[in-house]
């Protein structure tokens, strides 16, 4: 049903614009993937610019990242899937020192008003929005003070996988 609507939406949006072939028709219809990479890789060009993909197969693509205390970081998250974000939602959560990974996966599993943020984000330093197929979210941040956090992503049963140690030194 989903797809169908997608397809309906190309439909509707073709038919107001007088072309369907330009490339700013390209950027609109939201199934240009290739074009977004190339965006996202222009950016990576600080030390702690760091992009970060998730999958289908509920992966990210690191398991580690590295930065230094009190810098800027900027997180950049890219959806590489295909599925649709109530299915294969994914996004980027560090979680305060001390916080236990699987007690936050639990607990925000039941707050889906919220992005699966519990709590208004009580136990966490930063966080991007929940994405889907081709979505890019960005999350800019001080880091926090030296010593090893971790990070997940908090839609529901995703932390079992999707997790990893954001150090800072
Ligand atoms: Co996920």
């Amino acid at each position: 049903m989903k797809t169908l609507k997608l397809i309906l939406l190309s439909i509707v949006s073709c038919a107001m614009l007088s072309s369907c072939g330009g490339k700013e028709k390209k950027k609109q219809d939201g199934f240009s993937y290739e074009k977004k990479s190339e965006e996202v890789k222009e950016v990576k060009s600080n030390a702690n610019d760091i992009v970060i993909t998730g999958n289908d197969a509920m992966q990210f693509n690191k398991k580690e990242i590295k930065v230094k205390a009190g810098e800027k970081v900027k997180i950049t998250l890219r959806h590489v899937g295909k599925m649709d974000k109530n299915v294969m939602g994914h996004n980027f959560v560090l979680l305060k020192a001390g916080v236990d990974l699987i007690a936050f996966g639990t607990k925000a599993a039941t707050a889906k008003e919220t992005e699966y943020i519990p709590e208004g984000g009580a136990d966490v330093i930063a966080y991007t929005k929940l994405i889907g197929r081709g979505e890019t979210a960005v999350v800019e941040f001080e880091a926090p003070e030296a010593g090893t956090y971790d990070f997940l992503c908090s839609f529901p049963g995703h932390y079992a996988l999707m997790k990893g140690k954001f150090i800072v030194e």
